[in-house]
């Protein structure tokens, strides 16, 4: 079933933008002949300018590459403002709480919105372009109004996923020095309430001194606590703010905001997009691969924490005027029909979600959604990780009736946009590929050298000619983005961003990717970096040494599992007193994410002569595989078969 291939439905086919793969090698063609004459023609055709760009691309000062130089812009101009013309009484967002309530803003009541909140900021809270705000809040249109407000005056948002913890949340401040947070008192989740203030309050406990003000938006009138001169509450603040606000004229470089993510090392990344780069390819994107009409209602089902939600529910989408669906809870509540009702409901013409979701779905619902009309679904599409042909048939055959080609859409926090997908009127598909590179976007599977690997044998994923929207920097740290991205592959002797991926071509030329080959781990479509986990669990007094390694799980994707070496003697009471007190330092320090599916008590780990431990075998051991590698060169050669009699 791997290769069975599906082709392309006529009607989709007809009025795509793409229409076939003749059409999508010509603009693949275009690229390699005139790269820059390629961006040049859809920056001009898709932005408006301010002022013109006097120079494509900069290469001087590489990997720090600059696009469309001396280029003026407003990114919310660019979402808001232009469409005020043709589309002023179209719904922008649609939201759903997860009690049911609904809200529509249209994009004039979105554009008053941004455009009060964005008063509000810079004339009561003095912030000016450049500075940072953090974002901590729920599913609720005011996140998406905060982040285009910064957007609107030139502030860099930083918007932090409200999963992660008061410890996890402070980091994130203190990197980038915000000024102001931004967050609501709670939601509602599982139909419950939940806080978030409370958890903003602990972070600016310590070391928070940047921060000089916290604005709240009331959502589920839980009681929370007001400190006097440093908290506001938003919903009274924004009555009195007019409803027009000049937007910062903004260089094409400048930052627009910074999304922390998981490395390999224990610290994590402020990924930095710039404005004209990221907004012109969000756009492209959202409207290639989505095959997005007029009067379509397009539904993604990320948080706004996360990249897709940065890239496919605010600015790709509104950059290209459409209407996006916001829904502010989990999947199952009240039961594992609620998408497939709200797509009914709804008509959702397009549908993006992650495997992980599909897999649970499909496990606690198998026939739920035969319960609802899913005529109206056009595109289905998957990001976060590689999906399993299972799921991937579940989603064609039962959610797309067999006639919505699904976009398995591979890239990152740091590409900004789809890197490698599906063009929906035009890729033959299979199940569990993501296909080919987009028109401009030079993906290539290599050795570290640059040649290409060959057809069935594994490969590390680069993309080997800069792009639009990908990452500047990482905030504060320009060395660490040169060693993370551009020092395991050169092509033509150059240095080339290398993803952390692997990834296979299969025999027909299709992409498969294969995982991360760094020390990071993919928890439900999350990304993780082990090391951040073993440093947390680390800080336990009793653990002499930890490894954390990555394995396969049946909805997750994959589950965090743990080694743990003991200082000293244990009981098997201890050890079950030790897992809990784990887990509660991972959800305190991280967040309920980075739990530990299973802990071993191990007596010790599996090391080379010169100390550095072997994680391929502890994920084998994880597996329950045998080992075929030769452990013959460890500094204990029979660690294995010791930790292997712990597994059982
Ligand atoms: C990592 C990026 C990009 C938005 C969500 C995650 C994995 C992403 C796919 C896919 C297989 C995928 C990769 C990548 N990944 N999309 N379609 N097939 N794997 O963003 O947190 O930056 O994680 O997610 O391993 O490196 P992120």
């Amino acid at each position: 079933m791997e290769n069975k291939i599906f082709y392309p439905n006529k009607e989709i086919s007809k009025n795509a933008l793409i229409k076939n793969m003749c059409e999508y090698q010509d603009l693949m063609d275009e690229a390699k002949e005139d790269y820059e004459g390629f961006w040049d023609r859809f920056a001009k055709e898709k932005i408006d300018w301010f002022e013109p760009y006097t120079k494509v691309l900069d290469e001087s000062n590489a990997p720090f590459y600059k696009w469309f130089i001396d280029g003026k812009l407003n990114v919310t101009y660019q979402c808001l403002d232009r469409h005020l013309n043709k589309r002023k009484n179209k719904a922008a967002i649609i939201w759903e709480g997860e009690l049911g309530e609904k809200r529509v803003l249209t994009y004039l009541d979105l554009y008053y919105e941004v455009n009060k909140t964005a008063n509000l900021l810079k004339n009561q809270f003095g912030i000016k372009k450049g500075d940072r705000v953090v974002i901590y809040m729920p599913m609720i249109p005011e996140a998406a109004i905060a982040m285009l407000a910064c957007a609107r005056i030139g502030a860099i948002h930083s918007v932090v996923f409200g999963g992660f913890s008061a410890e996890a949340l402070r980091d994130r401040i203190i990197d980038a020095e915000a000024k102001l947070i931004i967050t609501a008192d709670g939601a509602f989740r599982r139909g419950k309430p939940y806080l978030l203030k409370p958890v903003v309050d602990e972070a600016l406990k310590e070391g928070c001194e940047c921060v000089e003000k916290v604005l709240v938006v009331e959502r589920n009138q839980e009681e929370i606590n007001y400190e006097e001169g440093r908290d506001y509450l938003y919903n009274e603040l924004i009555k009195t703010e007019s409803k027009y606000c000049e937007p910062e004229i903004m260089d094409s470089e400048d930052p627009l905001f910074l999304l922390y993510t998981s490395g390999s090392t224990g610290k994590p990344k402020g990924v930095q997009h710039s404005q004209a780069g990221y907004i012109l390819w969000a756009q492209m994107t959202m409207e290639w691969v989505f095959d997005l009409k007029e009067n379509d209602t397009y539904w993604c089902t990320a948080d706004i924490g996360w990249i897709t939600g940065h890239t496919y529910i605010v600015y790709g989408p509104l950059a290209a005027g459409a209407t996006t669906i916001m829904y502010e809870g989990v999947p199952v509540y009240p039961d594992a029909g609620r998408w497939w009702r709200m797509i009914e409901e709804h008509k959702v013409n397009q549908f993006y979600t992650a495997p992980t979701a599909i897999r649970l779905l499909h496990k606690a619902g198998e026939k739920e959604p035969l319960k609802y009309d899913l005529s109206s679904l056009r595109v289905l599409g998957t990001v976060g990780e590689p999906i399993n042909p299972d799921a991937w048939m579940w989603y064609y055959e039962t959610i797309g009736g067999g006639k919505c080609p699904i976009v398995d859409t591979w890239w990152q926090t740091e590409t900004g946009g789809h890197m490698i997908s599906p063009l929906p009127g035009a890729t033959p598909i299979k199940p569990g590929s993501a296909t080919f590179p987009l028109p401009g976007i030079m993906a290539e599977i290599i050795d570290t050298k640059g040649n290409p690997t060959p057809k069935g044998e594994k490969g590390y994923l680069c993309i080997t000619k800069p792009w639009p929207s990908m990452i500047r920097t990482i905030w504060n740290a320009p060395e660490r983005f040169k060693k993370s991205y551009f020092s395991t592959c050169t092509k033509d002797g150059k240095p080339v961003y290398f993803s952390g991926d692997g990834a296979m071509y299969d025999e027909d030329g299709y992409i498969f990717i294969t995982g991360r080959v760094d020390d990071v781990i993919n928890v439900s479509g999350h990304r993780i970096g082990t090391a951040e986990i073993e440093s947390v669990i680390g800080h336990h007094p009793n653990v002499a040494e930890v490894a954390v390694v990555g394995k396969p799980h049946e909805i997750k994707g994959e589950s965090i599992f743990a080694y743990i070496v003991l200082k000293g003697e244990d009981t098997k009471a201890e050890e079950m007193q030790m897992v809990q007190e784990i887990n509660e330092m991972l959800v305190k320090d991280i967040g309920a994410i980075a739990k530990c599916d299973e802990i071993k008590f191990v007596p010790g780990l599996p090391k080379t002569r010169s100390g550095k431990i072997m994680r391929r075998i502890l994920r084998a051991i994880a597996k329950g595989e045998e080992i075929k590698q030769d452990t013959s060169t460890l500094e204990d050669p029979t660690i294995v078969q010791k930790i292997q009699s712990c597994m059982l």
